[in-house]
């Protein structure tokens, strides 16, 4: 994966992860696809590495925690997509203001990590912006995580993660 943490880093993103992915109603998310075989929750923690990498690597000064925690939770929306019509057809549109309502009925949320989930289908969602770096970074995750795991799926899958 191009994205690739040191040990160190890896562990800090756990710790700082620490009570949310591994939070049972998280969990939940190993049952819904995302893309292919990639389920929400493999996703979820793709977009939160890629963001933290970019994070480290480029020097963007965001908060690791309000960035991963943001990242991990940005598509915390708890239903499979594919599966479910009423919420589906318009689920790109609604689902950054599902999650965030999930997100913050179960975790306690700071103004950051809410921006961070509402926005990062944008510019999709016209009107709900990124307005700080972190979501900027989350919302360009989501991108590149969401176009892997459609390019490797087309390819017949394979190895895309360095495993949570
Ligand atoms: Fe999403
Ligand atoms: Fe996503």
């Amino acid at each position: 994966m191009f994205c690739k943490l040191t040990p160190a880093e890896d562990a800090r993103m756990r710790e700082i992860l620490r009570g949310v992915a591994d939070d049972p109603n998280a969990l939940v998310m190993r049952q819904f696809i995302q893309h292919g075989t990639v389920t929400t929750y493999e996703h979820c923690l793709r977009v939160a590495r890629i963001a933290y990498w970019i994070n480290l690597r480029f020097h963007c000064r965001a908060r690791e925690a309000s960035l991963l925690r943001g990242a991990f939770l940005h598509d915390f929306y708890l239903y499979d997509w594919h599966a479910c019509r009423d919420i589906t057809r318009w689920h790109g549109f609604k689902h950054p203001l599902i999650a965030r309502y999930n997100a913050e009925t179960l975790f306690q949320l700071d103004e950051t990590e809410k921006n961070i989930i509402q926005s990062h289908m944008w510019p999709l969602t016209l009107t709900w912006v990124p307005r700080c770096r972190e979501a900027v970074l989350v919302c360009l995750a989501d991108k590149m995580s969401s176009t892997w795991e459609t390019l490797m799926e087309r390819r017949g899958g394979g190895p895309v993660l360095q495993q949570p």
